[in-house]
């Protein structure tokens, strides 16, 4: 079934069993958040959650329903991508980039669907009156009050759209950019706009701010799962999200244009916020927020949005999330990109066998990475090249080890990377750009990073010792245990 809107998302939700609809009356601040945090540290991320009763800060009740925690479950992240498992987009990916034109002409015309796949992509505008624009506040009649925009802990700085789409342009090349910034509401029109400083949508506004012009901005809320999911995807600059989500689709996304702005934007989407920013206009507080470090983010100085359209369909619903203390939601998008990204981290550094970024080392604190070692040094080498890849370059912790540890489970990569190391050897440090969420670096976004190159040593490295073998039963063994087992009368764990 084609997920093409929330509401198809919200019914496969529904119909995989993991879906809770609650009546009763919770209160957009704090309330909200307490209940989706609970509900998100059960095992395997809890149900997704639409709150039906939601009572806004000013104290009535919302028009409109709020969903949560749509992503929130390793079942419900390949939902939204409409795959059974996420290495399967990897394995899509990985077909692509092998694309060898095979000799002869029948091997040719066999490699035309996979080909035309990918024409198939581009978004598609729509003209006529779309989905999302059943609704039209303008100008004055735009209040953002009325939306449910949640309060998420008790001492951020007030309410937050957490599950944005931001659509920018940059302004030289023409290459829309959808970004996952989350955007504070200052007021009934006016909002303030996260961009970290490494993100693109942040060096959009870098150049419109140069060249002394108003930047128009659209922050699409609900929309197909895979453009929901596209935003958060740290895709290079040059790859527009909406084209990446018509490949994880395989239908091209519809677009249409905004009424006061000159972007384009999801036609299916539940709500969309039109907005400008004016980079002559000084800079505003944002923040504090209570962030997916698990720690408050200080509060800082980000550009304002002003309001000049909302526009909505005639019964939306309002799509949020919330990030805290991990895990939470925001796991499982992450772990979409680490599956999504490694056959495009492989293209780079070959000898990449597989990585895994825990929910405790929220994505940029620590990064295992399995290799195929083929000669001395190479830890290093891959340590270097991950720092030199675009927003891995904010990694913390690189921990290196052999092609045939699991990196993806946390207590064999620990293990054996413990047993391997000679601290004072196996450990360097090095500098760069740090994440703008770190609050240990030194400076503000600029720190220390380090490697550990937990691989077995070698000779060539000055590894004069012999190296153990790992402890294993011999299978003749195994197989007198297995075949006697059931009569043991040992319970199942
Ligand atoms: C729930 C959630 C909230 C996020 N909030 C922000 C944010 O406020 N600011 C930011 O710069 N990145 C935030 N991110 C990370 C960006 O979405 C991510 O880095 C993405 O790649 C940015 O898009 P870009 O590469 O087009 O800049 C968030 C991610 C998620 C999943």
């Amino acid at each position: 079934m084609s997920l093409d809107n929330l509401a198809d998302f919200i019914a496969a939700i529904d119909a995989a069993g993991e879906l809770t609809r609650i009546k009763h009356p919770v209160a957009a601040r704090l309330e909200l958040c307490e209940i989706a945090d609970r509900v998100m540290k059960q095992p395997g991320g809890g149900n997704a959650l639409i709150f039906e009763n939601v009572t806004l800060d000013g104290g009535g009740r919302s028009e409109y329903p709020v969903a949560i925690n749509l992503f929130g479950s390793m079942r419900r992240m390949s939902l939204s991508l409409g795959v059974d498992n996420l290495d399967d987009v990897g394995k899509r990916i990985t077909q692509l980039l092998d694309l060898k034109v095979p000799e002869g002409l029948l091997g040719k015309l066999s490699m035309l669907p996979r080909l035309l796949e990918v024409g198939k992509f581009p978004p598609r505008i729509k003209s006529g009156k779309p989905a999302c624009q059943e609704i039209v506040w303008r100008d004055e009649e735009v209040d953002l009050s009325r939306l449910p925009i949640i309060t998420c802990w008790p001492e951020d700085g007030g309410p937050y759209i957490t599950l944005p789409m931001v659509i920018s342009k940059d302004p030289a090349r023409g290459i829309r950019n959808v970004g996952m910034y989350r955007v504070q509401y200052l007021g009934p029109r006016t909002l303030a706009m996260h961009w970290q400083r490494h993100k693109v949508g942040a060096a959009h506004w870098r150049e419109m701010a140069a060249r002394g012009e108003r930047m128009d901005v659209c922050i699409a809320i609900g929309a197909d799962p895979a453009s929901v999911y596209s935003a958060s995807a740290p895709l290079p600059p040059t790859i527009d999200e909406f084209i990446f989500a018509g490949f994880l689709r395989r239908s091209p996304v519809t677009l249409t244009k905004a009424l006061t702005c000159d972007l384009e934007v999801p036609a299916e989407s539940e709500m969309v916020i039109e907005g400008y920013i004016d980079p002559s206009e000084p800079l505003v507080v944002e923040g504090p927020f209570g962030d997916h470090t698990g720690f408050y983010s200080e509060a800082d100085l980000y550009p304002q949005v002003h309001v000049t359209a909302v526009t909505m369909r005639r019964s939306p619903v309002y799509a949020t999330t919330i990030v805290g203390r991990p895990p939470m939601e925001d796991y499982y998008l992450g772990h979409a990109t680490e599956r999504i990204f490694l056959p495009l981290l492989k293209l780079t550094i070959p000898e990449v066998v597989d990585y895994h970024m825990p929910a405790e080392g929220i994505f940029h604190n620590l990064v295992f990475v399995s290799i195929d070692k083929q000669y001395p040094g190479q830890a290093y080498k891959v340590m270097n090249a991950m720092w030199g890849q675009g927003l891995m370059s904010l990694a913390k912790v690189l921990v290196i080890l052999d092609h045939d540890v699991n990196v993806r489970n946390v207590q064999e990569a620990w293990w054996i990377a413990l047993n391997n190391i000679d601290p004072e050897r196996d450990v360097r440090f090095s500098m760069g750009p740090m994440d703008v969420l770190d609050h240990s670096s030194r400076a503000f976004t600029y720190g220390s990073k380090m490697g550990i190159d937990a691989t077995r040593k070698w000779p060539e490295e000055g590894f004069t010792r012999n190296w153990p073998k790992l402890i294993e039963m011999d299978g003749a063994t195994k197989g007198r245990v297995d075949a006697m087992w059931t009569q043991l009368g040992i319970p199942a764990p």
